[in-house]
Formats: structure tokens, C-alpha cells, sequence
């Protein structure tokens, strides 16, 4: 019998801080890490240090090393002038640099700072490390529909030991923003819609890239970006407002932020965004009142990328000092590159417009990080050019990257069990832009991978078929421009062949930082492709590259098979085929859903109810739907098939009634009815029938991955605690309402599943 015990938010309500539930993991280093030590030395150093000096300290800049990493990201920033930043490194004008180029970079920058430099203070070098440094691992939203958050602590950990290596001592990284509107692009760099994944998949991230030992060479420090609510975008339109109720903002937003602070991440990156009419830059009660006076966060908070520059245009700041001004003042701690600090800060103390207590308090935060990093101890503890090739795409990495793959992939669709294809006997057509080539597998944000480690689809294909020409490939279509003549060859492909296997989608660079899409489709080149190769009358299988959930249409909707497959990384192909093929059956669950039109978004299962929703069925008249369409999803948040034939049966409660202080067990059997084994993930959802504020229709309460050998059944069985069912009261405290509730214990957030009620007593 398996059990899954549910958060103890209980113990926090009275003290008014939101849950603490964390993977086991987590649990056993939230004290040790989450404490920042201030060593005594760092106050006798603030003693001695200039103003230009202290404000150097906040000040940090992209990496201006000729041709490299952070230019590439961000051509506009013309910083290519290293020698430059070597001399602002010996003058004590940086604090760090971010996204620059290992270990002899480091070297040299390090050493203009801590042997020629007036204080000797080390740099700090940080790199957005979102999914891996060399190895590149599943975009971390693909690894969210793993629902296996300590696979993603795995491959933060991996992904640590390759760029610590590479002298790297600060990820921005894990960015934990809940995205419920799909047009938004960076969705994928995150943890999907959903709450309770939010906040295990945060906390497993810090863990992987942190450790238990900030001195570790082997880890590095964590940045929970970008706080708070940058995912709630208007209109997923990329850095725009965000207007919303403290309630909503507690109880989903901030949630993640807050276990990944739990779990030990000691800074914290700003967003771009205004909450409810204040910059997050410039936002006291945010920076301030509710991170360090409530939240007790010790750490040290970094702006985005000219974050606080940007407050000019908001009309928020008069000016760049004015900006810094606020943005200190706020309890921004760093500038991150728009050289603000640096520029004005000195003055402002000088002329009493910002106490020197608050420049030195920042100050402090940041040269105690560099002290907990054991930057003063080794300043080159993690700069060694050896380490770095050594540590560089390990065939145990490259494993990791390929087991995550394969869990992330989601099988949304397979009628009449046309998956997993046959290895010999048949002929395939992998047809698409996406059937070859090692461009557009890795996915955004990745500053260090090479593409061309990377195994593409027709490579992996090869090596899973026992009869390598039984593969024919045809491109068919560019990502988002049709190929002359593509569609032809496609379609003559597509009838050479017994089975096709379509590779369609997004490009990668179509999801990321300011690419917000009006609609979440399958480009219309690739569409008309998908369209025309229906017409050969061959069962088709789609492969989705994605960075979002998409809205499918037509032949694409229509075909028999639909796999999910987002960006994989760099061994993208082996781990399709290893689902295809049938080596793995598919495990992975939707981690946001995939709604019938784009219109629908936001679309998120944990919606509200309106006092007219249209009941299961035909849509009714002067109800809550679309014309024509009802407002439900295609394949829902947690769907996914597996090779197996999953039953659910026989819900028990252990009472008809859950008292305040008891709690009360939910279990259900799940059975393989099939032929072949399976890992199923087992949901439960509750539904708080009446309360005093609206409560959403369902909410992930708890989950378990359950393998399965064909036949067999096991008992899953779940606990639900009072504290489990609080929310947000008006007044912005947990409170939990006596009443009933529902309980489903079911595949998906939309899928009936099996369903109950109890009572939450007095
Ligand atoms: C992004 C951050 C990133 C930073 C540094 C910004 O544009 O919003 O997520 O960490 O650049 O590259």
C-alpha cells in the first residue's frame, strides 16, 4: 500500500506565513540552508570600503568578454569592451559579471579583482542556467510534466556540477512563475499552471543546484525569479501589467517563491512587471514588508535586466536616480547592468537621500553570499579550466539528460494502440522541420549548450530500427515558411511509407522572453503540411515541439497519435524513440492545459466557477461557453496516456467526515488492465463546495507516480489534513471553513475519475 501524506499547513496558519510543504528531500535542509551567515569580517571590510566602493558591490554587469555568451544573448548591450571591465574589476566598480565565458574569463576577471583591486573582494560569476550548462536537459517546464519533482532536483544537480565547474557560482535559476495564459512565451522556463507543482518543483531546483554546502564546488547558488507574478502578464503579453487581489496573489502566485526560499535559495530576482500599479523593482511592500519582515527571507535581492532603469518608462521613476533611488530604497539589493547604482547611489547617501545604513545593509547581504559561496576563502575555488572539460557532458549527464527526456514526454493520444511503433517491417515517413537537424531540440535559454551534440529525430529513429532503411525523411516545411516543393515531397513520402511520423510545431525561438504569441498554433506553413499528408490516408503520429501548451486544429487534432514532446535537450531524439519505439511507456502528465481554441486563454483547470456554468454535454443557451465551443480543454492539466490499459476503481474514504484537528484517508485502486507495463500518475483533486470567497472548481491536492505490471493493482492511498483545504481569507490569512467538499481521485483535472464528499466538521 502506498501513502501520500498532504502538506501540514496547519502549524503555519496561526503565524499567518503560507505552506511549507516540500519534497522530503527539502524538508531535511530547510533550516541549515536557509540562514545567511554574516561573518564579522564583512562589517570591519564595510568599514573601510568608499561609497563608489559599497555601490560597486551592487553593480552587475553582462559579461563584456568579445563575442561571448551574455553578447550573444543580448546584442543590444554593446559591452563588448573586456579590458574595460577588467579595469572596473581592479577599480571595484563590479560586483560580478553574469553569462561570461568559463574559466580563463573568470581567471582573469577574478584576479584584476582580488589581487589588484583596493579591498580585494571577489567577483561573484552568475550565468542563467536554466536547463543545464553543457549537457542540456529538458526545458523545465517539459520536466514538470515528469510529475517527478526529484528528477528535476537531479538534473539541477547535474546541471550545477557542469557549470560550477565551468566557475560559475550563481544560476538565475530555478524561475518558479506560475503561468496560466499560454500566449505568454516564458511559461517555459517555469512550472506550469499549477500550484502545488510550483511549489515542489521550486523547492526540488533549489535543492538540485544548491546542495547542503554553499562552498561546494560542485554547487552553486539559486535565484528564485522573478518575483513576484511576472507570469500573470496581461494578455501574456511579455513584461506587461499585473493587476490582481492580494488573495489570488498569496494563495497562487507567491506561492512558489515561497518554497523555493523554503527549500534554502538565498537571492531572489525581481520582475519586470508592476503589481497592481508598483513595479516589482521599485515595490517596498514586496522587497521588504512581505520578502524580509514576513517571509524572514535573509538573502539578497537582485534587479532584472535594467529592471530598475526600466521604471522610467513604467512612470514610476522621474529619472535613472531617481530609479535607483527607489529600487534601494524598495529593497532591491543589486542592479543587474544597467550601472544605476554605481552611477548614483554614492551621491544619494552623500546627500542624505538614501540612509547609509540601507546601502550598507545591501552591501552586507551580498559580501555575506560571497562568504557563505567561500568566495573569500578560494576565490578560484570554482575557476580551473581542467574541471571544466573534465565535468563537460559526462556519458552519466548525457544518461540523466536522456532518462528526463523520455519522463517528460506526454502521450496525449494513441487510438487503436498505433503506438509504440514497430522496429522492423514497416516503413516510416518523419516527415517535418523537425525530423532533422539539431537546431530548434534544445529549447530556449541555453547559453552554454552546443546544438550540435545534440541527437536529432532521424538519428535517434536509426539507431531504435533494426532496419535503418526503413526510415525516409522528408522536411516538408520550414518552422514558420513553407519549402518550395515541401509539401509534395512530403505527401509522396508520406504514401511510400506504412506509418508516418510528422515532427511539427514551434522553433525555439518561439517561446522564451518576449515571444508572446496571439495564437498558440502549429505555424501555418506546418499546419497546411500536416493537412496535406493527412490526405495519404496513412496513420499519422504527431510529435509536437513545443514551448507552450497549443491549441491543435484539423489534421493535427485529428490524428490517431499525439505526443507532447516540448524541447528535450540534447538527447532529444534517443528519448523519442525510446517512447515511440516502446522501450519506455510514456509516463509523462500535462502540466498545463491544452485548451480547444486560443481565445479561451487564460485557461487553467483551477478556474472558478460562474453562477451559469454549462453542465457536462451540449452547450445551453445563455450558459457560460464560447459560441460553439464549450470552455473546457482539449487534453486538461495531468492528462496523459501510457502503453497500459489504467482502470480506477473502488474510492474509499476512512470517514464520512474530516475533523479539524483529525484527518481522513482517500484510496482508490488502480489496475493494468493491459499488456504491457506502465507508470500511471494517480491525482487527487478537492472541490470546497461554499465558502466565503469563490473557490476554484478543482485543486491538485496530492499525486503519486504508481508502476504498474500488466495485471496488476495496487492500493493508492492519500491523507487530507484541514490544513490541506485552507485558503486565503479576505482579510489575506489562511482560514479554513467548515462544509463539504468533493474529492476526486482521477487521471486529469477534467477527466470524471472516481468522486466522493465529505465533511469538514467543527
Ligand atoms: C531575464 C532574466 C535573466 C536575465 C539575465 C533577463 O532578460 O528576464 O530571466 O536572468 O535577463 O540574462
Amino acid at each position: 500500500m502506498l501513502e501520500t501524506r498532504i502538506s501540514r499547513r496547519a502549524a503555519l496558519i496561526g503565524a499567518g506565513a503560507v505552506a511549507a510543504w516540500l519534497a522530503s528531500p527539502a524538508r531535511a535542509l530547510l533550516q541549515a540552508v536557509g540562514r545567511l551567515d554574516v561573518p564579522p569580517f564583512v562589517d570591519q571590510l564595510i568599514g573601510r570600503m568608499t561609497l563608489e566602493e559599497k555601490a560597486g558591490q551592487l553593480s552587475l554587469m553582462a559579461s563584456a568578454w568579445g563575442g561571448g555568451a551574455a553578447l550573444a544573448l543580448n546584442p543590444p548591450q554593446g559591452n563588448a569592451d573586456f579590458p574595460r571591465q577588467v579595469e572596473e574589476a581592479r577599480k571595484g566598480q563590479l560586483t560580478g559579471v553574469f553569462n561570461g565565458n568559463g574559466a580563463t574569463m573568470a581567471r582573469i576577471l577574478q584576479t584584476a579583482a582580488v589581487k589588484e583591486s583596493r579591498m580585494k573582494i571577489p567577483l561573484i560569476f552568475a550565468a542563467d542556467i536554466i536547463h543545464g550548462h553543457r549537457t542540456i536537459f529538458p526545458v523545465p517546464l517539459a520536466e514538470v510534466a515528469s510529475f517527478e519533482p526529484d528528477l528535476a532536483r537531479r538534473t539541477a544537480e547535474a546541471a550545477a556540477f557542469e557549470a560550477a565547474g565551468a566557475g560559475i557560482d550563481w544560476t538565475f535559476s530555478p524561475m518558479v512563475d506560475i503561468a496560466r495564459d499560454q500566449r505568454w512565451g516564458r511559461g517555459v522556463e517555469g512550472g506550469g499552471e499549477d500550484v502545488l507543482m510550483g511549489r515542489l518543483f521550486a523547492a526540488a531546483r533549489v535543492q538540485g543546484f544548491q546542495g547542503s554546502d554553499f562552498k561546494s564546488i560542485d554547487h552553486m547558488l539559486a535565484c528564485a525569479k522573478h518575483f513576484a507574478a511576472y507570469g500573470a502578464a496581461e494578455e501574456g503579453l511579455d513584461y506587461n501589467t499585473v493587476d490582481m487581489s492580494e488573495e489570488r496573489l498569496r494563495e497562487v502566485y507567491l506561492q512558489p517563491y515561497k518554497a523555493a526560499f523554503d527549500a534554502g535559495a538565498l537571492s531572489a530576482m525581481a520582475s519586470f512587471n508592476d503589481i497592481n500599479g508598483v513595479p516589482s523593482t521599485g515595490n517596498h511592500w514586496l522587497m521588504t514588508d512581505l520578502l524580509r519582515g514576513e517571509w524572514g527571507f535573509q538573502g539578497f535581492v537582485v534587479s532584472d535586466y535594467t529592471g530598475d532603469e526600466e521604471m522610467i518608462a513604467h512612470g514610476f521613476a522621474k529619472d535613472g536616480r531617481d530609479a535607483a533611488r527607489l529600487a534601494l530604497l524598495a529593497g532591491v539589493d543589486m542592479s543587474m547592468q544597467s550601472g544605476l547604482y554605481r552611477q548614483h547611489l554614492p551621491d544619494l547617501v552623500r546627500k542624505g537621500e538614501v540612509p547609509q545604513a540601507t546601502l550598507d545593509q545591501s552591501v552586507r547581504r551580498v559580501l555575506a553570499m560571497k562568504a557563505m559561496l567561500g568566495l573569500f576563502d578560494d576565490p578560484f575555488r570554482r575557476i580551473d579550466v581542467k574541471r571544466e572539460s573534465a565535468r563537460s557532458m559526462l556519458p552519466r549527464t548525457r544518461a540523466l539528460a536522456r532518462e528526463a527526456g523520455r519522463k517528460a514526454i506526454v502521450m496525449l493520444k494513441n487510438e487503436r494502440d498505433l503506438l509504440p511503433l514497430p522496429r522492423s517491417g514497416k516503413k516510416i515517413a518523419l516527415i517535418g522541420p523537425f525530423a532533422r537537424g539539431q537546431h530548434d531540440l534544445v529549447g530556449p535559454w541555453v547559453v552554454y549548450g552546443d546544438d550540435a551534440k545534440a541527437v536529432d529525430l532521424a538519428t535517434g529513429f536509426r539507431s531504435a530500427l533494426t532496419d535503418k532503411n526503413s526510415l525516409i525523411i522528408a522536411e516538408g516545411s520550414g518552422v514558420e515558411e513553407p519549402i518550395a516543393g515541401g509539401i509534395e515531397q512530403a505527401v509522396t513520402a508520406a504514401r511510400a511509407a506504412d506509418i508516418v511520423v510528422l515532427a511539427i510545431g514551434e522553433g525555439q525561438g518561439m517561446s522564451g522572453e518576449a515571444q508572446s504569441r496571439t495564437e498558440i498554433v502549429v505555424p501555418e506553413p506546418q499546419q497546411a503540411l500536416a493537412e496535406a499528408v493527412a490526405t495519404a490516408g496513412k496513420p499519422m503520429v504527431v510529435v509536437l515541439k513545443h514551448g507552450r501548451a497549443l491549441a491543435l486544429q484539423g489534421a493535427v487534432a485529428n490524428a490517431p497519435a499525439i505526443l507532447a514532446t516540448w524541447f528535450l535537450g540534447t538527447e532529444t531524439g534517443n528519448a523519442i524513440a525510446d517512447v515511440l519505439f516502446g522501450d519506455y511507456s510514456p509516463s509523462g502528465r500535462l502540466p498545463a492545459s491544452f485548451p480547444l481554441r486560443s481565445g479561451q486563454e487564460p485557461y487553467y483547470y483551477a478556474h472558478k466557477s460562474t453562477g451559469r456554468p454549462n453542465p457536462p454535454g451540449p452547450l445551453e443557451a445563455y450558459k457560460a461557453h464560447f459560441r460553439g465551443i464549450p470552455n473546457s480543454a482539449l487534453y486538461p492539466f495531468g492528462h496523459g496516456l501510457t502503453y497500459g490499459k489504467i482502470d480506477y476503481s473502488g474510492l474509499a474514504l476512512s470517514a464520512p467526515a474530516l475533523p479539524m484537528s483529525g484527518e481522513i484517508a482517500i484510496t482508490a485502486t488502480v489496475t493494468n488492465r493491459g499488456t504491457r507495463a506502465a507508470e500511471e500518475v494517480v491525482q487527487l483533486y478537492t472541490h470546497d463546495r461554499v465558502a466565503s470567497l469563490t473557490r476554484p472548481v478543482r485543486e491538485l491536492k496530492a499525486f503519486r507516480k504508481v508502476a504498474l505490471a500488466p495485471g496488476q493493482s495496487e492500493v493508492v492511498r492519500f491523507t487530507l489534513r484541514a490544513s490541506d483545504l485552507a485558503f486565503y481569507s479576505r482579510d489575506n490569512r489562511l482560514t479554513v471553513e467548515p462544509g463539504s467538499f468533493d474529492v476526486w481521485i482521477a487521471p486529469s483535472a477534467e477527466a470524471d475519475g472516481l468522486h466522493a464528499t465529505f465533511e469538514l466538521t467543527a
